[in-house]
């Protein structure tokens, strides 16, 4: 996505530098021709309903930029529910889900008219259904299922296994039809799981599409009309050169043999697949030491602003723009946070660094800037979009004043 010119990197027509004049860093950029190009060969190559993970990144632009491709939006809360509404994703294009939600939640939910709320439990079927009751309603809802299915990728990532705390044990349906029999004010129109992030294994894949549609027949055989089956997320990027690529030609050829003639409506709900390569992280370096014999580079971004390589060891490549200086240094990269895990590589090759250059911290469009914090009071980073020559900040993060005024100081305390 980074391309040189003049050894000034661009993305698209924009140069990086020239945005790092006006802003200031750390600060994401997101390539809206990858997000478009990412999103149209996923859909053309699939041919499924998309449902584009908000949690992913769920800034309002990126968000927008999916309806207007004409994806829907899987939300896991309140607050990205109405992310997705603000945004103009159609209600009926919104699949809501989350491992807890409360009777506000839910009534929330209920109120938007959306696509279906996907159930999590038995309990919050009940209680779904003595909501739609209390509100003369009948909602149509989908049931996640846990299929048990390893996807073999970190265990903190991972959601599909029976000792993950998301959806149904599928063992458990019986109790799921019993249960359906009783609440009139449901209408149970889909089944969905999701297995976990990163997954690159087609056998893996092969397992979920065998299951869920075993899983659909059950319920289609107790009479329930499933109108839609949700394969779910998780379709693996990469992350580092020369890492293996997800062939999305095998994922849709593993598709088409097991859900040949089918009724229902097939669809995902990706988040990192469609952003987590159509972005980067821009920092400064903050000072240069050597402590013990190790070249340590100190940024402004940290674990605050990107907290995967703190907290998943994930791995992101990181880009020196200044390669002038021909001599070669093992550097090890780390942020600014009083914690010792604040460090995003260790050991890198870079031409030697000067204080003031700027690094650039690859691929991380997904899961960034949504999970970055102000720990140790520090600001959150700003979001650039760029499209072709142009670039426009699509968030500005609240400065230190604004962020202080959150408190607030009790009276006896004066
Ligand atoms: N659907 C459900 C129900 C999910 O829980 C998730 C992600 C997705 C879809 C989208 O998965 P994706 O296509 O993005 O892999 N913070 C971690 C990733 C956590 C993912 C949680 N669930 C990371 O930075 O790697």
């Amino acid at each position: 996505m980074i391309y040189y010119h003049n050894n000034k990197p661009f993305i698209e027509g924009v140069s990086i530098e020239e945005i790092a004049r006006s802003h200031v860093t750390p600060f994401y950029i997101y390539s809206q021709n990858k997000i478009e190009d990412t999103f149209k060969k996923l859909k053309r190559t699939l041919n499924a309903e998309i449902f584009y993970a908000v949690k992913a990144n769920s800034n309002q632009a990126i968000i927008k930029l999916m309806a207007t491709l004409g994806a829907g939006a899987d939300v896991v809360s309140v607050g990205e529910l109405e992310r997705a509404i603000v945004a103009g994703v159609n209600p009926k294009k919104i699949i809501f889900e989350g491992i807890g939600k409360t009777n506000k939640d839910i009534s929330f939910a209920i109120s938007k008219n959306i696509r279906l709320i996907n159930v999590e439990s038995i309990d919050e079927l009940q209680r779904i259904n003595s909501i739609a009751f209390e509100q003369n309603k009948i909602i149509d809802i989908g049931i996640r299922l846990n299929p048990n299915i390893d996807g073999h990728t970190i265990d903190k990532i991972s959601t599909g296994k029976k000792t993950d705390k998301f959806g149904i044990d599928t063992e458990k349906l019986a109790d799921i039809f019993q249960v359906l029999e009783t609440t009139k004010n449901v209408n149970l129109i889909g089944i969905s799981c999701h297995v976990g992030s990163q997954l690159f294994n087609i056998n893996v894949f092969s397992e979920i599409f065998k299951k869920m549609k075993k899983n659909a027949q059950l319920f289609i055989d107790k009479g329930h009309s499933i109108k839609h089956v949700d394969l779910g997320g998780g379709l693996g990027v990469t992350y580092q050169q020369n890492e293996k690529v997800l062939k999305l030609e095998l994922v849709k050829s593993e598709m088409d043999k097991c859900f040949e003639n089918v009724a229902y409506q097939l669809s995902f709900e990706p988040g990192r697949y469609l952003v987590a390569n159509a972005g980067i992280l821009v920092t400064s370096i903050i000072t240069i030491k050597d402590n013990g014999g190790i070249n340590f580079l100190i940024t402004d971004a940290g674990m605050h602003s990107l907290i995967r390589p703190a907290l998943y060891r994930a791995h992101h490549d990181l880009e020196a723009v200044d390669k002038s200086n021909n001599e070669l240094i093992a550097y090890t990269v780390a942020g600014p946070i009083c914690e010792s895990s604040d460090i995003f590589d260790k050991d890198i090759s870079l031409p030697k660094q000067k204080v003031g250059n700027l690094l650039i911290i690859k691929d991380t469009g997904a899961y960034g800037k949504v999970m970055a914090s102000n720990y140790n009071s520090r600001g959150l980073p700003a979001e650039i979009l760029v499209r072709n020559n142009a670039f426009s900040q699509i968030h500005k993060p609240l400065n230190s004043q604004e962020l202080i005024s959150q408190d607030t100081i009790p009276e006896w305390l004066d």
